[in-house]
């Protein structure tokens, strides 16, 4: 604990002397999500990372999450700094979407409105209409729908899935997963529901349809934490990134929180509801962050140009 604080003191004077701000997501560790609070920085979903990172007056980001939301801070606030804790942290879905593949997959099929998901690459940005997050997809798609677009949607076939249940509208879908929420099986739910007959049920989108089906509340990182102070259950079964806890425990403190169980564990659980590449963010390397300067996020200028417009309409649109 004595570390920590050291760690703590050492970074709030960083983000001072750097004249930086801390934009922490919900399934970073819990000392992080506190930093940025005692900060005046900001721990939200990844739409309202986007939205609060352009608006600081800040100079520097320091972003502590995974890639894409660096990227998205960077393609809205060219003129900032981003840092992250590590340009490793990247996402499963992001990984499985490669731009050329994805362009080549738009290109054969030019009629339709192209509609990415936040977790991808700038390029893949680029290349789209629309940019959307889990909180506004059913939103936007619906928005689409009504003026009589034919929609691609890329890259998580889960939430697409969930998407076109919703609304009706067959998407072209792209084959992509999230491997922390695909973990999660609706047979080990069926058995905790047993343990805990009166618990509600919240799962996040990027979740298998067979989870999705026995959900109480189905939703964004930051819907699921509204879900949790509004649902009258005193006992609530979370299907997200453990990391979520946090902020469900500030926003419902007499409540009781327990983890959905994954499909694997021990040397099987790839994941076991904490994403691995948000685990790469640590108070240490935030200090080597901001005191080196390293791992600043860099985007082609030209891509930035191209992946600011559907970014920029989802932001409009989500206004
Ligand atoms: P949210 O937009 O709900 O915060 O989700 C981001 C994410 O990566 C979920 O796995
Ligand atoms: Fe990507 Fe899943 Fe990690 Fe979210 S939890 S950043 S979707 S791998």
């Amino acid at each position: 604990r004595a570390d920590v604080e050291r760690y703590k003191a050492r970074i709030k004077a960083l983000l001072k002397e750097k004249n930086a701000c801390l934009v922490a997501h919900y399934y970073t560790e819990a000392i992080i999500q506190e930093l940025a609070e005692e900060t005046g920085g900001c721990v939200a979903d990844s739409l309202e990372m986007a939205r609060f990172g352009n608006a600081r007056p800040e100079t520097t980001l320091l972003v502590a999450g995974v890639r894409f939301m660096g990227e998205t801070a960077k393609i809205l606030s060219p003129e900032k700094r981003i840092l992250m804790p590590t340009l490793e942290a990247t996402c499963s879905l992001d990984i499985g979407c490669p731009a050329p593949e994805f362009t080549a997959f738009c290109d054969a099929h030019p009629d339709y409105e192209v509609v990415v998901y936040a977790n991808t690459s700038a390029a893949v940005k680029a290349r789209a209409d629309w940019v959307v997050t889990s909180s506004i997809a059913l939103d936007v798609v619906e928005h689409l729908a009504d003026q009589g677009k034919k929609i691609i949607w890329a890259p998580d076939k889960h939430l697409g899935a969930y998407v076109q249940k919703q609304t009706g509208i067959e998407m072209l879908m792209w084959d992509g997963a999230c491997i922390v929420h695909e973990e999660f099986k609706a047979k080990g739910l069926l058995d905790l529901k047993q343990v805990y007959p009166d618990a509600a049920i919240l799962v996040h989108p990027e979740s298998p349809a067979s989870v999705i089906e026995l959900a109480d509340a189905v939703g964004s990182t930051s819907q699921l934490i509204k879900a949790a102070a509004e649902l009258p259950n005193r006992e609530l079964i979370v299907a997200t990134d453990r990391g979520i806890f946090y902020k469900m425990q500030q926003a419902a403190p007499d409540k009781v929180f327990i983890e959905a169980p994954t499909g694997g564990s021990g040397a099987t659980c790839r994941s076991c509801a904490h994403c691995p590449w948000m685990a790469l963010n640590g108070l240490e390397n935030m200090v080597t962050a901001l005191e080196e300067g390293r791992d600043e996020v860099l985007v082609d200028a030209s891509l930035i140009a191209a992946a600011r417009r559907p970014l920029q309409r989802m932001l409009d649109f989500s206004a």
